[in-house]
């Protein structure tokens, strides 16, 4: 009796239940670490009054990623009533355990996770409940010294790393499957030996989850310290502009005293996929599959191992590597550092240095070409309408404008291993009171072409009446004009070629 009046308390106060009420659920851990693809458990407690004959009904979690309430309406992640297979399976019992698994969890699943219980008396839920976080294992590789392909000696740190703050967890190391005595985030390698050689898995725990990483270690013997193995990279820094072709000039070496030596595979990897030394898939080219892709092999299988990479995007910039495989065990080498991509656009700019509004004759600008990248020797060349200017550099310097400057700049950005252009129009139009100049040609034309036809006449009549007269004064005033006058002698010059084009 006693009991169902406290029952009734509770009902009427929603669910919330006093601090020290005999019903409740128990987390304990607030917060919660997983890593993604992995299995986690969030340890939960139920109790309850023992004292009355309580029947648990039902058992609910719910997510607040979809859920908005106090678990007291649906979606659910797991619902005793109707269970279906999902990754949220509960472990617990119908007595006091609420622990839920999750099983490979995925970044979504981070969230607050709240359980509610159902009995004959009663239903509460447990709040605030317990918040999962997801986050990727990573296990990196850091060489203290050495490069290139792995050699014994070398001294390298594998580590692992999860981003996540857990109060107690611990690192455990496996070499192929068996566990290291090392513990601790980082494996230290002070000096290479072959026997190094394998599979590393770092394994992250804790006491709700676990999960774990892989990295290979492949360590190639030199066969002798000064031996012959290489991969040369003309540049270790490469800039192409979007959409071009650019190539990646690469050359290889192996002993060639030993003439049994047979290239089997060549690779090259981008670092943008590729993890390790180019030891594993993806590669961004591979000899022994090759299918057709932006990254072209134009090299052989005795020495030259350049790449040419068609229409290059932005998201190609970054690190590649070539390695090669030879048919004697020891004989394989990955070319590191490798050759960093740098992918760009050309920026052609027109800058005014006089005059605005649409270009006019006289109007002063310069066109500018702009490659944001660091190359060490390029060169800028020019074309207008497809033909070649014999001006180079990256400004275009027009002090004043003329109409013939009209046309379709094309500036070409060029190193030895790409080139990419860029065009631009510059119309230029005449000056708006060109008209005027044409009217004032023209009056002056007419006027002269009425003196020079004055002169005509009085010529002949000079000559006619020479005889008669030996000094006119109308002569003498022809000829001065004759000898003074500018426009006069154009005239002359114009019906010379007139002349001639009626030769012609
Ligand atoms: C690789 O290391 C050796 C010895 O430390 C050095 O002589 C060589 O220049 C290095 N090569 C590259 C490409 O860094
Ligand atoms: C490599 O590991 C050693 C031993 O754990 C540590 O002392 C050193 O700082 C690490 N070096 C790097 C660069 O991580
Ligand atoms: C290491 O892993 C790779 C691929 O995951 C496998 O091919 C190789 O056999 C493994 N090596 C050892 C020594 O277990
Ligand atoms: C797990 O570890 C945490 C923190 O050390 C501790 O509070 C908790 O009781 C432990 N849980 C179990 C189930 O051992
Ligand atoms: C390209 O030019 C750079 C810098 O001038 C030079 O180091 C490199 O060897 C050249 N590469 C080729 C393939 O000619
Ligand atoms: C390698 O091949 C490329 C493309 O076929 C060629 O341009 C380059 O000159 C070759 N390099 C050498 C060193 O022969
Ligand atoms: C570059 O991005 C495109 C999509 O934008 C993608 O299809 C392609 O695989 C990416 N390439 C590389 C090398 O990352
Ligand atoms: C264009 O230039 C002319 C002469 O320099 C000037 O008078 C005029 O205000 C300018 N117009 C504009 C819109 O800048
Ligand atoms: C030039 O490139 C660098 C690095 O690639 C970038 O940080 C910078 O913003 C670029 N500058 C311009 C003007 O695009
Ligand atoms: C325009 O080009 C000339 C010649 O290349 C250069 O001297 C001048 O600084 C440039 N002016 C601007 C504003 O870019
Ligand atoms: C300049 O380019 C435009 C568009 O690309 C084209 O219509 C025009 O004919 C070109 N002009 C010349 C002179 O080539």
């Amino acid at each position: 009796m006693k009991m169902l009046h406290l029952a009734l308390i509770l009902l009427s106060l929603s669910d919330v239940l006093t601090q020290d009420s005999n019903w409740g659920v128990k987390y304990p851990q607030k917060q919660i670490c997983a890593v993604r693809g992995f299995s986690v458990s969030i340890p939960c407690s139920y109790y309850y009054p023992t004292s009355n004959p309580i029947q648990v009904t039902e058992k609910l979690w719910c997510s607040m990623n979809s859920n908005t309430d106090l678990c007291k309406n649906p979606p659910y992640v797991y619902n005793s009533a109707s269970n279906t297979k999902s990754d949220f399976e509960f472990t617990g019992d119908d007595k006091s355990d609420c622990t839920l698994r999750i099983h490979n969890v995925q970044f979504s699943y981070s969230g607050e996770y709240r359980f509610r219980c159902i009995t004959n008396v009663e239903k509460w839920t447990g709040y605030p409940g317990v918040t999962l976080q997801v986050t990727d294992l990573k296990v990196s590789l850091i060489r203290l010294s050495g490069n290139g392909t792995l050699k014994p000696g070398d001294s390298l740190n594998l580590t692992c790393d999860v981003t996540c703050t857990q109060s107690s967890s611990q690192f455990v190391w496996f070499k192929n499957n068996e566990l290291l005595p090392e513990s601790g985030a980082v494996l230290h390698f002070p000096a290479l030996t072959l026997r190094d050689s394998g599979n590393y898995t770092c394994t992250w725990k804790t006491n709700t989850t676990s999960g774990s990483k892989t990295i290979s270690l492949q360590i190639e013997d030199v066969l002798t310290q000064d031996s012959n193995w290489g991969v040369k990279y003309a540049d270790n820094q490469i800039c192409a502009v979007r959409g071009f072709s650019v190539s990646i000039p690469c050359s290889y070496y192996y002993p060639i005293i030993n003439p049994n030596i047979q290239v089997e595979q060549m690779l090259w990897c981008s670092m943008n996929s590729n993890t390790d030394q180019c030891h594993h898939p993806p590669y961004v080219y591979n000899s022994a599959s090759n299918t057709k892709s932006d990254f072209e092999f134009t090299g052989d299988d005795k020495s030259n191992c350049t790449l040419l990479i068609h229409n290059v995007q932005f998201n190609y910039s970054g690190e590649y590597k070539f390695r090669f495989i030879t048919d004697i065990s020891v004989g394989r080498w990955t070319g590191d550092p490798g050759v960093t991509l740098q992918v760009t656009d050309l920026k052609v700019s027109l800058i005014r240095l006089s005059g605005n509004g649409t270009f006019k004759p006289g109007d002063s600008l310069n066109l500018t070409c702009d490659v944001n990248c660091t190359q060490s020797s390029s060169q800028f060349v020019w074309s207008k309408n497809n033909e070649l200017l014999p001006e180079s550099g990256a400004a275009l310097h027009f002090p004043a404008l003329t109409l013939r400057d009209s046309g379709n700049y094309t500036c070409t950005w060029k190193t030895n291993t790409t080139s990419g252009s860029k065009t631009i129009s510059l119309p230029v139009e005449e000056h708006p009171d060109h008209w005027s100049i044409w009217m004032i040609f023209c009056v002056i034309a007419g006027l002269s072409l009425i003196i020079s036809g004055a002169v005509i006449y009085s010529r002949r009549r000079v000559h006619t009446e020479q005889q008669k007269k030996d000094d006119s004064d109308l002569h003498a005033k022809v000829q001065e004009m004759e000898s003074d006058s500018d426009i006069y002698a154009n005239i002359q010059q114009k019906e010379d070629d007139f002349e001639l084009y009626a030769n012609a």
